[in-house]
């Protein structure tokens, strides 16, 4: 099946109507998920959903080379060798993090202060898995014969310089990036965190980093791939193949979409996607209902799996704001809230890790068309 061919469209049944009118709020109270919000300066409207297959395809605008030369840009740009570790809340106090990325083992944890350390997972003296030594007094103590770590070298273990942004630990590896090293990571702008609310999804896939940022780099899916979160997609602008590569935040694509609430209700909004280093992609909406809310995308390579294979760690931070009144609320409901994020990231995680997936394959057999 084409992008072109309806699907559900029933050569028997009268061809339904386009539906794209949207009326503005006073019908809310019918959508029982929002009834307790206040609708003073509600952006959300009801809008009969278009229809899947009579939205305006995107394919002809969604140019392969102009996918493929914004990847290689972000490709080009410095990441001063950091990678996400993890979220920050899942490095806690007393125990060990262990992660291991582009097939090096790494162990971080937090000293008494609730400072983020890092260092090689394997013991020096005969190589125990450090993630799994308990943490006492701030101190890795490793579970085999004792050797304590405080963060400083010692015994042939050297720590790997750490950050921890408040929302995601990072790691610097100077010898798996092989870049000039940056002191921190390269991170985009971020809506203060006091007024936002966090959430953090990780997901694996088979692939490359490159195929999960080159999924990003490709926003004409959107409401094609992820209707249950998007619909009237428009790519407003985007980069042209030749695009100066110095300059991230020019080098975007803005969209037009409207993020779908409950079964009839839309909230449209004009969001930017960049790519401010190799292995990250930002959301940030720019127009309408949560203004400057970013969802960062980064993509972490693990190594390969037993099979030969290349796995990604996908790393969603959404950082949701509003200066809608009823806001203030959902952040305090935050820890019930949060759940929720993580569970429609994760469905368009899954779908998105099996177009990152399916590129990656097309491209290992010679396949891929783009
Ligand atoms: S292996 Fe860690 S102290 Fe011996
Ligand atoms: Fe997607």
């Amino acid at each position: 099946m084409t992008p072109d061919t309806p699907r559900s469209v029933s050569p028997g049944n009268p061809p339904a109507r386009p539906r794209r009118s949207v009326r503005s709020v006073p019908p809310i109270r019918s959508l029982r998920s929002l009834r307790r919000l206040p609708r003073r300066g509600l952006p959300l409207r009801l809008a009969a959903p278009v229809d899947w297959a009579r939205q305006r395809p995107t394919w002809r605008e969604a140019s392969p080379a102009v996918i493929a030369a914004a990847l290689k840009r972000s490709a080009a740009r410095p990441s001063g060798n950091w990678y996400v570790l993890g979220p920050s809340k899942e490095i806690r106090p007393g125990r060990p993090h262990g992660r291991t990325i582009a097939g090096t083992e790494v162990v971080a944890w937090r000293d008494t202060a609730g400072r983020l350390l890092a260092g090689p997972g394997a013991c020096p003296h005969l190589g125990a898995p450090l993630r799994e030594s308990p943490v006492h007094c701030g101190r890795l103590v490793c579970h085999w014969h004792g050797l304590a770590l405080d963060g400083r070298g010692a015994a042939g273990w050297e720590p790997y310089p750490a950050h921890d942004d408040g929302v995601l630990a990072w790691v610097r590896l100077d010898a798996v990036g092989g870049e000039e090293p940056l002191d921190r990571p390269v991170l985009p702008a971020r809506p203060p965190r006091a007024a936002s609310l966090t959430a953090v999804t990780e997901a694996e896939g088979v692939c490359e980093p490159e195929d999960v940022v080159a999924n990003r780099l490709d926003p004409w899916h959107g409401a094609w791939f992820h209707p249950y979160s998007f619909s009237d997609l428009t790519v407003v602008r985007a980069p042209g193949v030749e695009a100066d590569p110095a300059d991230a935040e020019e080098d975007g694509f803005v969209v037009e979409v409207s993020f779908k609430v409950g079964s009839r209700g839309t909230v449209p909004v004009r969001a930017a996607f960049t790519a401010p280093e190799p292995r990250t992609v930002v959301m940030r909406i720019v127009e309408g209902e949560g203004a400057t809310s970013v969802v960062e995308t980064h993509a972490t390579p693990l190594g390969a799996d037993d099979r030969g294979r290349p796995r990604t760690m996908v790393t969603e931070a959404v950082l949701a704001t509003s200066d809608r009144p009823g806001f203030a609320l959902a952040r305090a409901a935050a820890p019930l809230l949060r759940p929720l994020v993580r569970r429609a990231s994760a469905r368009l995680w899954r779908d998105d890790l099996a177009y990152a997936e399916r590129r990656w394959h097309l491209r290992g057999t010679g396949r891929f068309p783009g």
